[in-house]
């Protein structure tokens, strides 16, 4: 209900309809309805459908077969049509699950994704009872973990190294080498072999990430980053498995070390010159982005997909390394990417207090899950849903427009969201600048609706110079 509706009801309900479009609790006295309860048969469906594939497929690291076993069945387009079904049938929501002692609330209406990012980490807290186990295991005083107290401290440090406000990092001029240097490298490989396959692809990525956040002493190091991925898989049992303290230890250790001897140039170089009060924890920031630099490497191979099958596409990329090298489209790439198939499907939080969504109550200590790929892929209300539309990162993006939440939003979106885009569309622009790349084995991006789930490690790109 809206509030120019208001005027035809009478007045107490006037009252409650108008508090409760600004989420306000109701009166006293006034009878309080709790938010609506999904019936057992679509809680099980939910359920199947929508919260375990992304628990299955790993949320702290990718399980690969996983990942191709639910490709194979296009399952966030199943998702999505279990979220729509949610809607039509309970309303704007946020829908229910009741799962034993515990409530689950999945986010249907898109002015509440705002209202939950705009109100981290209170009542919505970020800290949820998945994470903290989950990132214990490798990084137990991240910020993504920490209470609101520590965010204090561990939020603005983040963002003050990471530049979060800037498009283009101090270090952007630096890593423009570094990508380009890297991407020759492949480019030689490639002479050789005539195919660029993820893991390929994947191997060149790591060298540039080591080099940007550690610098260039850390470029082979991939003992220190298969360490981090061990521990990573640890995490995907979250509290079922218990946390492997030494191996944790020397992760920590080496990455301290690397951390004090990371050349200028580098992020490491920029937070060691960053001022750090009491309880920031610097080191403990960093595996968060190396871990997070994973997944831009999965957003990086895909925007490749969407590049190299949409006309026009690369060549635009290769003129704008001439005429604009911040890259502009190829952000919007890689953001399409991720609108596309977003890496963090689903953002969580957990409510500390009873809140009120149109005068309906949720109970403090629910979990609230914004499933991005509804919100992203939902033709009732996005036109460009299934298809690749750059132009929609090619303006800036009102607040209150139709939420399109790859890096999050609100209080906690992603620190690292501009840092990403610069290394992500800097290696897509150089791996189409002397090559056509041809997507193999995978018909049907080109034209028609774009599937709902892509695998970014079944990729395989056939190579064919520009001049050949
Ligand atoms: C494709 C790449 C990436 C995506 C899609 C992504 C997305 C996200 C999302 C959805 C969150 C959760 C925010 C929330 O709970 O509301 C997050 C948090 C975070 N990301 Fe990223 N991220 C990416 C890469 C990076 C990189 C490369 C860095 C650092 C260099 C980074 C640093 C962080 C940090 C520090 C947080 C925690 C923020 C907080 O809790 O306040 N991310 N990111």
């Amino acid at each position: 209900m809206t509030p120019e509706h208001v005027d035809h009801l009478d007045p107490a309900a006037a009252d409650a309809a108008a508090r409760a479009a600004a989420h306000e609790p109701p009166s006293p006295g006034e009878a309080a309805e709790e938010l609506p309860v999904a019936s057992a048969a679509d809680t099980a469906r939910a359920l199947a459908q929508v919260v375990l594939p992304v628990a299955a497929r790993g949320a702290i690291t990718r399980r690969p077969r996983v990942v191709g076993a639910l490709d194979r069945v296009d399952a966030d387009a199943r998702a999505v049509t279990v979220m729509q079904h949610l809607r039509d049938r309970y309303g704007p929501g946020p829908v229910q699950l009741r799962l034993g002692a515990r409530r689950v609330a999945l986010v249907l209406d898109p002015s509440d994704v705002h209202r939950v990012l705009d109100g981290t980490p209170e009542p919505f807290r970020a800290d949820t009872r998945e994470k903290r186990p989950a990132l214990g295991h490798f990084q137990p005083e991240g910020v993504l973990a920490s209470d609101p107290g520590q965010r204090e401290v561990r939020r603005p440090f983040n963002e003050a190294v990471l530049q979060s406000g800037r498009t283009v990092h101090e270090i952007g001029d630096r890593t423009r080498d570094v990508v380009r240097e890297e991407v020759a490298g492949l480019r030689e490989q490639l002479r050789h072999d005539d195919v660029l396959d993820f893991d390929r692809l994947v191997r060149t990525w790591w060298r540039v990430v080591r080099r940007v956040v550690l610098g260039d002493s850390a470029r082979d190091d991939d003992a220190l980053t298969d360490r981090l991925l061990r521990l990573r898989r640890h995490g995907n049992w979250a509290y079922l498995r218990p946390a492997d303290a030494g191996l944790r230890d020397r992760f920590l250790t080496g990455l301290a070390s690397r951390v004090e001897a990371a050349e200028e140039g580098s992020l490491a170089a920029v937070l060691r010159r960053t001022p750090a009060p009491p309880g920031t924890e610097p080191v403990q920031q960093v595996p968060q982005w190396l871990f997070a630099f994973d997944a831009a490497g999965w957003a990086l191979a895909r925007a490749l997909a969407l590049v190299t099958t949409h006309e026009g596409a690369a060549a635009r990329l290769r003129d704008e390394l001439g005429t604009a090298p911040d890259l502009p489209y190829g952000r919007a790439c890689v953001l399409e990417s991720l609108r596309l198939w977003p890496t963090t499907p689903a953002i969580l939080r957990d409510t500390d207090r009873e809140t009120s969504w149109r005068g309906r109550t949720m109970r403090a200590g629910t979990s609230v899950v914004v499933f991005a790929p509804f919100f992203h892929r939902d033709d009732a209300t996005l036109p460009q849903a299934h298809r690749f539309a750059p132009e929609l990162w090619l303006r800036e993006r009102g607040h209150d427009e139709h939420p399109l939440v790859p890096f999050s939003g609100g209080t906690a979106i992603c620190p690292g969201r501009n840092i990403t885009l610069l290394v992500t569309s800097q290696v897509l622009a150089r791996l189409v600048e002397e090559h056509d790349l041809e997507l193999l084995d995978r018909s049907g991006l080109s034209d028609g609706p774009l599937p709902g789930t892509l695998d970014p490690f079944g990729l395989r790109f056939r190579p064919h110079p520009l001049d050949g």
